[in-house]
C-alpha cells in the first residue's frame, strides 16, 4: 500500500547547530513532526507531517494519569555519497508489535510505520548530520490520549515521530568513544518478571530515575540494574543493553525473564561476535563474579550496547562508592571493534554483509 501525507512546512525554520561535532544526544530537534491518529473501529488515520511545536493536550488524557505509552528509538545515518539510509529498521517494527502488545496499544503496520518514517526523515534530510559519531536520531511514540480515568485501555492514540540531530550520548562527541563509570544499584530495581522490561515503556525509565540520581552522586553516567528478585544478577544499562568480556568470552543477560530490552544493537553485536569467532554467551552472571573478575585481572571489558549509547565501553563499575576497575580503564579491542564496524556499516564505511542496511532512495 502507498502512503501520501500532507505536509503543513514550518513558517519559521530554526537555525541549524553552530557545531555538528558539539550536538550531544537529543538536544537540538528539526522543523518538523510526523503525527497521526487513532480511533477505536476507524484504525490509523490522518497521517500528517507538521511543524515540530508544542501542541495541546486535554489534561484529563489518560497519558498523563496512567503513562499508557510507548516509544522506539532508531536512527538516520548520511552516507559517504551523501544517501541517507536506516539501520535494521523492521527489528524496530518487531519491538513495537511486542511493546503494543503488551500495553494492550494498537499495532502500526509495518508498510505504513515505514513510510511515516521515510516521508518526515526526508522533509528534515538536510538536518542529517554528517560529522564522524553523528546521525539522525528518530523518535517514533504513541500514548493514549482518550479523555478518560478509567483503568482501561484508551480509546484513542496519537502517534508521532520526532528527529533530533545526535551525537554520542555519554562520551564527548569528537568522532570516537571513550570508557565511561557506571553506578551498580543494589536497592531499587527496574523491571521484575511479568512486568514491563522488555518493553519501550516510559514506565521503565520513570522508574529509574531514582537510581539514576543516586548515579550521578557518584560520579557516573548511568546505573547498572540487577534482577528483581535476588539482586544479584546483572541486567542491563539505564539506556542500553550491557556485555562483560571476562577469560575471552563475553556475556550478556538472556532474554527469557522477560525484563531484558531485546535491544537491536545487542542482536547486531551477537550476531557479529558468532561470525568473528569470538565466545558469546546470553546467559546469567552475578555481579560478586564481575566484582571477583575486576579484582583477578580477568574482567578484559565491559560495555553498553544501544541505538543511543551504540557501543559505550566502561571502564569504572562503582559499587557503593568503590571503583571496580575494568582492565586498564581503557576502550577494549572487542569494543572499539564492535564500534567501528557497526557505526561503519551504519553509516556506510563498512560493507553491509549482513543485510542490514535499508537505503531511503534519497
Ligand atoms: C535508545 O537507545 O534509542 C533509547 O531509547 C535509549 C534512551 C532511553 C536514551
Amino acid at each position: 500500500m502507498s502512503y501520501n501525507f500532507p505536509v503543513t512546512r514550518t513558517t519559521h525554520p530554526k537555525p541549524r547547530p553552530e557545531d555538528e561535532t558539539k550536538l550531544g544526544f537529543a538536544r537540538f530537534f528539526t522543523d518538523h513532526m510526523f503525527v497521526m491518529e487513532y480511533d477505536e473501529g476507524q484504525g490509523w488515520h490522518d497521517g500528517r507531517i507538521v511543524p515540530h511545536e508544542p501542541f495541546l493536550i486535554e489534561p484529563a488524557s489518560a497519558v498523563l494519569h496512567y503513562a499508557q505509552m510507548m516509544f522506539e528509538g532508531m536512527k538516520a545515518y548520511r552516507r559517504p555519497d551523501g544517501k541517507i539510509q536506516l539501520f535494521r529498521p523492521d527489528r524496530n517494527v518487531a519491538r513495537m508489535k511486542n511493546t503494543c502488545e503488551r500495553m494492550c496499544m494498537p499495532e502500526i503496520p509495518e508498510d505504513l510505520f515505514l513510510a511515516a518514517v521515510t516521508a518526515v526523515v526526508k522533509e528534515d534530510a538536510d538536518w542529517i548530520p554528517s560529522a564522524p559519531g553523528t546521525s539522525m536520531y528518530i523518535r517514533p511514540f504513541m500514548f493514549g490520549d482518550e479523555v478518560s480515568f478509567s483503568v482501561l485501555p484508551a480509546k484513542h492514540y496519537k502517534f508521532m515521530i520526532i528527529l533530533s540531530p545526535t551525537g554520542s550520548y555519554y562520551a564527548a562527541n569528537d568522532g570516537g568513544i571513550t570508557t565511561t563509570r557506571i553506578f551498580v544499584e543494589d536497592e531499587y530495581i527496574r523491571a521484575a518478571p511479568g512486568g514491563t522490561g522488555y518493553a519501550k515503556v516510559g514506565g521503565n525509565y520513570g522508574g529509574g530515575m531514582r537510581a539514576s540520581e543516586k548515579a550521578m552522586q557518584y560520579d557516573c553516567k548511568d546505573v547498572l540494574w540487577l534482577d528483581a528478585i535476588e539482586h544479584k544478577y546483572v541486567e542491563e544499562i539505564g539506556t542500553s543493553n550491557a556485555f562483560f568480556r571476562i577469560n575471552d568470552e563475553v556475556i550478556t543477560a538472556p532474554l527469557t525473564s522477560g525484563t531484558i530490552l531485546p535491544g537491536i544493537t545487542r542482536d547486531s553485536v551477537i550476531q557479529l561476535l558468532k561470525k568473528w569467532g569470538v565466545k558469546v554467551s546470553e546467559r546469567k552472571l552475578s555481579i560478586d563474579d564481575v566484582f571477583a573478575a575486576s579484582k583477578d585481572g580477568s574482567l578484559q571489558e565491559v560495555f553498553a550496547s544501544g541505538t543511543a549509547a551504540v557501543i559505550s565501553p566502561i571502564g569504572w563499575l562503582n559499587f557503593k562508592g568503590e571503583d571496580y576497575e575494568v582492565a586498564d580503564t581503557k576502550v577494549g579491542p572487542i569494543a572499539q571493534k564492535l564500534y567501528d564496524t557497526l557505526y561503519g556499516i551504519q553509516t556506510g564505511t563498512v560493507e553491509d554483509d549482513m543485510g542490514w542496511t535499508y537505503p531511503l532512495g534519497f
